[in-house]
């Protein structure tokens, strides 16, 4: 890849190209396809930066050396596609809240993959302005660094405006320190952030009635996929309901969901109930 006019570029080794993929599968099931480890460049060059190294090859030393499971974590950090917005796919995020909306309360979301927060922010919001009970949102990430982010609900004015109506902002955000944006405290206090690995970890205890797991699942190798979607359909309430990227289907990678007859976009388990569909569709 070349490198962003009047930056210096970064070149990473085979030797240290083969460690980082490894690493990067071990802990998040991704697998960087042969030939596009060049990606590792830019992504790694904020970290030598900090680090005060020079060459991959000091970091790719460095990690062997020391065993050092915190560098481990921040290389891994720094190779994940984080990418995320508010309100992305703004119309299916609506959806989504109505149809949590209409479920009998204590209802239960989880957001997996969430990175830095925007997308369970943005639930929240259109809970907090739908009035009636907040529904309890459990948001996810493989990465500590983006659930830390995630938690203190601070955006720079470039993250703040990806997607964000400048209404919503002064509504929800209070204008903070080195031009961020706070979220207000009512809605950070109605989602509960842990790090989970889609991987390995079993799904956060309970049902719910909404799972959103967007844009993660193209990362993974199909029988991961396979297996995460089962523990997803294991973690849906029989009436809840399950929401991919765009780009993301569980035909032909799930015998335990399908696409949902009540709401398109979404999937629901196999043996959803019949009544699930009367209980969306006459009100
Ligand atoms: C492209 S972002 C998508 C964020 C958000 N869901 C959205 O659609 O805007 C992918 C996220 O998946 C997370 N991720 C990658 N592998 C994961 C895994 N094995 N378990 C949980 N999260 C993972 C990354 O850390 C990253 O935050």
């Amino acid at each position: 890849m070349s490198a962003a006019p009047g930056a210096t570029p970064v070149t990473i080794d085979a030797g240290s190209a083969q460690v980082f993929a490894a690493l990067l599968e071990a802990r998040t099931g991704q697998r960087i396809a042969a030939g596009r480890s060049w990606r590792f460049d830019a992504a790694l060059k904020p970290l030598l930066q900090s680090l005060g190294l020079d060459r991959v090859e000091q970091l790719t030393a460095r990690l062997m050396e020391r065993h050092d499971n915190a560098l481990a974590d921040r290389i891994v950090d720094s190779l994940l596609n984080q990418e995320t917005s508010f309100f992305r796919d703004a119309g299916v995020i609506e959806s989504a809240a109505k149809l949590v909306q209409e479920q009998p309360a204590p209802a239960r979301v989880w957001c997996a993959a969430c990175a830095t927060g925007q997308e369970p922010l943005s639930l929240a919001m259109l809970f907090a302005e739908a009035g009636g009970a907040m529904p309890e949102i459990v948001a996810t990430d493989v990465s500590a660094a983006a659930i830390a982010r995630a938690r203190a609900g601070s955006y720079s004015q470039f993250e703040i405006q990806r997607g964000l109506p400048i209404r919503r902002m002064m509504q929800w955000f209070e204008s903070a320190p080195d031009n961020h944006w706070a979220a207000q405290p009512r809605l950070l206090s109605a989602i509960s952030y842990r790090r989970h690995n889609l991987v390995v970890d079993p799904a956060p205890p309970g049902t719910f009635d909404l799972i959103l797991c967007r844009n993660v699942l193209f990362y993974l190798a199909p029988h991961l996929r396979e297996q995460v979607l089962e523990r997803l359909a294991a973690a849906l309430k029989p009436s809840g309901v399950l929401l991919l990227g765009a780009g993301e289907t569980v035909i032909g990678q799930s015998e335990q969901l399908r696409p949902c007859r009540r709401a398109r976009g979404f999937y629901e388990r196999v043996n959803a109930p019949d009544d699930a569909e009367r209980l969306y569709t006459t009100r």
